[in-house]
Order: C-alpha cells, then sequence, then structure tokens
C-alpha cells in the first residue's frame, strides 16, 4: 500500500534479515524495525511491534527462514530448526497463520535432501507464503467489493486492514478496492480497547487511503445500527473453525450480535491460511488472555506530539482482558476468502495445516 507516493509491505525480509513496520509507533511515526535473528522476529510477534493474523503469519515464515539460516551445519540442524519452530509457536496463541507459516516452512525443510537445499526451500516457501498473502488480500478485496454497495456505511473492528498483513488486508480490502472504484463508501472505526488498533491503525489507514471515516468507541455500534446508520458490518479473523465460528479481536461477537439483531449483514474476511480444520468448533480455539495492565492504562498522544500513558483505574484495581472472542457461525452472513464468498458452513478447509 502506499503512504505518502511510495508503496510498502508490512513486512519483509532483505538478506537475513527481517523488516516489518514498528506498529506501536503509529500514528505518530511510521518507521521500519530491523529484525536480524529469529529470536528478534519472535519477540517482535510477542511484544506487538508486528500484529494481526496475517502480518503475524508473514512475520512467523521469515523468522522460520532466519532460524535455518542460523541453525548449523550437520547433525544439530533440524534440533535447532525444531527449537526455533517452538520459540516462533509460543510467541501468540490465537492466530492460525502463525501455526499455518511455521508448519509450512517446516514441512519443506523435511522436504529437502541436504541442508543446503533446506536452507533454500526455507527462504523460499516464507517468501512464497509472503506473496500469497498479499495476492489474498487483494483477492478478498475484488469479492468483497461486490457485496458493498455506493453509498453504503460499513463497520469495522480492529485492525484488519494493510498493517495485519503484508498487503492490501482482509476486512479493509473490500473497502479500498469500492472505493477505488469509485463508490462512495463511509467507514465507522470501533476504537478497540484496551490496545487502540481500530482507533490508532485503522483510522490512520483509513487516512492514508482517502476514505472518509469517524472513529466510534466501542460501545457505539449497536446504537448507530439501531438508528439505521450502519448499513453492513465487515470484520477480520484470527482463526476460523472448521464449522464457520470465528475468532477475532474482543468484542466482535457483541458487534454480531448487534448486527443479528438489527438485519445487518455481517461479514467476516479471512485467507484460507487462517482457516483451521482441526478446530471442529469456537470452543477449541485458544483465546489469549493478555496482561491486565492494558485495560488499567491508556496509551494517547499528547498535545505536544508525544506518547503518554495514563492509568483509568485506581491503583488497586484488577483487570481481566482476553484479547478475542467467538463470534458463531450462525451470526455470520458470509465468511469471504480469496477463493471465494462462502456460507460459514461451506470453507474450503482443503488447505488448512
Ligand atoms: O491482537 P492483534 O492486533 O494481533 O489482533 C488481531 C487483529 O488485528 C484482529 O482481530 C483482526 O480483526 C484480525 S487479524 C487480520
Amino acid at each position: 500500500m502506499r503512504v505518502e507516493g511510495t508503496d510498502y509491505r508490512t513486512v519483509i525480509m532483505e538478506g537475513s534479515t527481517v523488516r516489518m513496520v514498528n506498529q506501536p509507533m503509529l500514528p505518530l511515526r511510521f518507521e521500519f524495525i530491523d529484525l536480524p535473528t529469529h529470536h528478534d522476529t519472535a519477540r517482535s510477534i510477542s511484544s506487538m511491534i508486528v500484529r494481526g493474523a496475517g502480518a503475524i503469519g508473514a512475520a512467523a515464515g521469515y523468522g522460520m527462514a532466519q532460524v535455518a539460516l542460523e541453525a548449523p551445519d550437520g547433525p544439530e540442524f533440524m534440533d535447532y530448526v525444531q527449537a526455533g519452530a517452538e520459540t516462533l509457536r509460543q510467541t501468540r496463541p490465537t492466530a492460525q497463520d502463525l501455526f499455518y507459516a511455521v508448519q509450512r516452512v517446516l514441512d519443506a525443510i523435511g522436504g529437502a535432501d541436504s541442508v543446503q537445499a533446506a536452507r533454500q526451500a526455507a527462504v523460499e516457501t516464507a517468501q512464497a507464503m509472503a506473496d500469497e498473502n498479499a495476492a489474498a488480500g487483494q483477492a478478498i478485496g475484488e469479492l468483497g467489493a461486490t457485496l458493498i454497495p455506493d453509498g453504503a456505511n460499513i463497520l469495522t473492528h480492529c485492525n484488519a486492514g494493510w498493517l495485519a498483513f503484508v498487503d492490501w488486508g482482509s476486512a479493509l480490502a473490500p473497502v479500498y478496492v469500492a472505493a477505488r472504484q469509485g463508490k462512495r463508501v463511509f467507514v465507522f472505526a470501533d476504537e478497540t480497547r484496551p490496545r487502540g488498533q481500530g482507533a490508532l491503525l485503522t483510522a490512520w489507514e483509513l487516512q492514508g487511503e482517502g476514505v472518509p471515516h469517524a472513529v466510534i468507541v466501542d460501545n457505539a455500534a449497536g446504537r448507530l445500527m439501531q438508528t439505521g446508520e450502519i448499513d453492513m458490518v465487515i470484520v477480520g479473523a484470527d482463526r476460523v473453525a472448521a464449522n464457520g465460528d470465528v475468532a477475532n479481536k474482543i468484542g466482535t461477537y457483541e458487534k454480531a450480535l448487534c448486527a443479528a439483531d438489527n438485519d445487518v449483514p455481517f461479514y467476516v474476511t479471512a485467507p484460507t491460511s487462517t482457516l483451521d480444520a482441526r478446530s471442529p468448533n469456537g470452543a477449541t480455539i485458544p483465546i489469549e488472555e493478555r496482561n491486565a495492565d492494558e485495560v488499567l492504562h491508556v496509551t494517547g498522544i499528547t498535545d505536544a506530539g508525544e506518547w503518554a500513558r495514563v492509568r483509568v483505574s485506581h491503583a488497586q484495581a484488577k483487570a481481566r482482558n482476553p484479547a478475542f472472542d467467538i463470534t458463531p457461525a450462525r451470526l455470520i452472513r458470509a465468511i469471504i476468502t480469496e477463493k471465494g464468498i462462502h456460507a460459514p458452513h461451506e470453507l474450503p478447509l482443503e488447505a488448512s495445516r
């Protein structure tokens, strides 16, 4: 996607270094960070320098390529590879793309007949997955745009734009395509407490693309659906179970309930790398519980243009912080992948790992 006239990808690999957008700096500063080793790349995932299922997957794929490049020749090669895979798998539990990417590079390494061939296969597979990720976003955009009427007011939750992928995004890709086709679209971006991905990232992306938008607090969407100000909801997904239940950012379920109560179509977008055939339903998807500090503090930009963090509850307050929830398939009108627009119970699960 373009930022001030230049095309970027969210995550790339140059030689053995992974380079990615430093997302916690947005929208104050658009900058990249270099990660020389797979340990650095793993930390970038766990600390959410890179976040969003697709971008996490691309980073994990490149992290596995770094593992293969770092691993010693000889009999210790596979031990190092397995340990690196485990380090990457432990970074975050919910995004299916992470596990998909690690496994696909492991499979490529396992199919090679020498250490040199294994290194090459790892790098090529990681690059292929990043390219597929970008292409899937574009295809989702083109398919999803067919569902967006001219003049649509669209609600989205969290950030499933190009920052959450290598390029294009999932939920925002149909918006970008529709806008480029000349359709008039308006986006309501849920703020997305506690980390504010909607206010900080989605609004910044939409501004860059010239898409009119408004940030709303997470609790406002139901009201705007009741007053007829939202025509459709489009969200991303961190993992989709075999029966079409969807894990996405905390609060998504409530938006789906409000949408059902108000006859507002609720669409989920996800590349097939997010589908998890091994999870029969949403109950078997691991849900990340994050640090209570994220709830008890907010971080924002002062009038002087600097980051500031303030506490929002009393000093002894405790908090719960589940990062994702499950939206049951029955509340979802359709799931859009790069392969088509599917009823939630008719997913193309063949490629799932
Ligand atoms: O915790 P994050 O920021 O990694 O959460 C993931 C998300 O950005 C959202 O849940 C998004 O809607 C799906 S990721 C394409």
